[in-house]
């Protein structure tokens, strides 16, 4: 029997109800997908694996459409006009340049949204850039879950994974069920908010990524074997973070700047004179590594990297003796605590 959209009215009992009747949580939706991409992909494994039925996907490459609708049991539609008809949720999972055009295409169709959802994942953007598409009694949000996806095999990462919601009232807590099925953790961000908030996660999402790469080729020229290097590195990474989890930042912090190890930092400077790309990154991050661990007690590594902030790159003598290194391999000899 084909199913009414049931966002936006009081629904029969055989319907399915989307909505919050009476306090009892909203039922589960039907799922299309549009954009069959790293997002699309592990949201839609992760949402059949917690028992949504994922109606229908659709992308612009029809073969990539295929192969995830065949992942979760979907048929493959040709539109997002044609996936709108097909389900009571609407993921958009294209990027966010595409998001405003499928919404007006979806207008421009005509095509009802009456009692659907339709949603976009973008961290960026505010829910509102769909209101073009919100017809009828239809509702609009944005789901965003702040973690790194790959793709279908990055599901399991949602696990855990806080999802930043906006929706429109109806909406909210059908979106909130989902997430809570997914094992994530639903927390709202103010529309007004939004590019701060997505500003955010590429620093401590991406730009974590920019430093181990960095990392990783240093750890190479000190004659670290590149596989050992990236599985060296991913599993120091992976400390740091459990240990923010456990005791928040500023208890995490270990290294040389927050032991005021002056005369290690400055040996670091000087190693990486060679490569100043590298060596003002290092300087910059140790001064905000400084900035986080506060000051006081710290002087004499604030002095160093004062020091080798200044436009003559001046190094300072540290401690009785002016240790002269060259070249990366003066790292190796440092102690090894990270
Ligand atoms: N990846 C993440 O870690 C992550 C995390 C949270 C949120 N997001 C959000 O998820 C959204 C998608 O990002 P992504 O990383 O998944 O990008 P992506 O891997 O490039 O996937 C985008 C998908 O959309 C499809 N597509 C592009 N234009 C389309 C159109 N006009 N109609 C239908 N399908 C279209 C692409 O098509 P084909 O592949 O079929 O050619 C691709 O599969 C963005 O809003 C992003 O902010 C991503």
């Amino acid at each position: 029997m084909r199913r009414a959209p049931v966002l936006g009215r009081v629904p029969t009992a055989s319907e399915g109800a989307v909505r919050d009747v009476a306090g009892s949580p909203p039922a589960r939706p039907r799922i299309a997908v549009v954009g069959a991409g790293r997002c699309g992909s592990a949201l839609a494994i992760a949402a059949h694996r917690a028992g949504y039925t994922i109606s229908a996907v659709t992308s612009r490459t029809p073969e990539h459409a295929r192969a995830l609708a065949a992942r979760v049991g979907a048929q493959v539609v040709d539109s997002a006009v044609a996936a709108t008809r097909h389900a009571d949720l609407i993921l958009l999972t294209v990027p966010d340049s595409e998001i405003t055009r499928v919404a007006a295409t979806i207008a421009a169709s005509g095509a009802s949204l009456g009692g659907r959802g339709l949603v976009h994942c973008s961290g960026a953007h505010p829910a509102s850039v769909l209101a073009a598409a919100r017809h009828g009694a239809g509702a609009v949000g944005s789901v965003h879950p702040l973690q790194s996806l790959t793709g279908g095999d990055a599901a399991g990462a949602l696990r855990g994974s806080y999802f930043a919601i906006e929706a429109d009232e109806r909406l909210r807590p059908v979106l909130e069920r989902l997430v809570g099925d997914l094992g994530g953790i639903p927390f709202a961000v103010p529309a007004g908010g939004r590019v701060l908030y997505h500003a955010a996660a590429v620093l401590a999402g991406n730009a974590p990524l920019a430093l181990v790469a960095r990392a990783a080729a240093l750890l190479e020229s000190a004659g670290v074997d590149a596989d050992v290097a990236a599985e060296a590195l991913a599993s120091l990474l992976e400390g740091a973070a459990r240990n923010v989890r456990r005791l928040g930042v500023r208890s995490a912090l270990t290294g040389p700047v927050v032991r005021n190890d002056a005369a290690t930092v400055d040996r670091h400077l000087e190693a990486l004179r060679r490569d100043p790309a590298t060596r003002r990154l290092y300087r910059d991050l140790a001064s905000e590594t400084l900035r986080t661990a506060g000051g006081v007690g710290r002087e004499e590594v604030a002095a160093v990297l004062a020091a080798a902030g200044s436009p003559s790159g001046a190094r300072r003598r540290v401690g009785r003796r002016r240790a002269v290194h060259t070249g990366v391999a003066a790292l190796a000899p440092a102690p090894a605590q990270a």
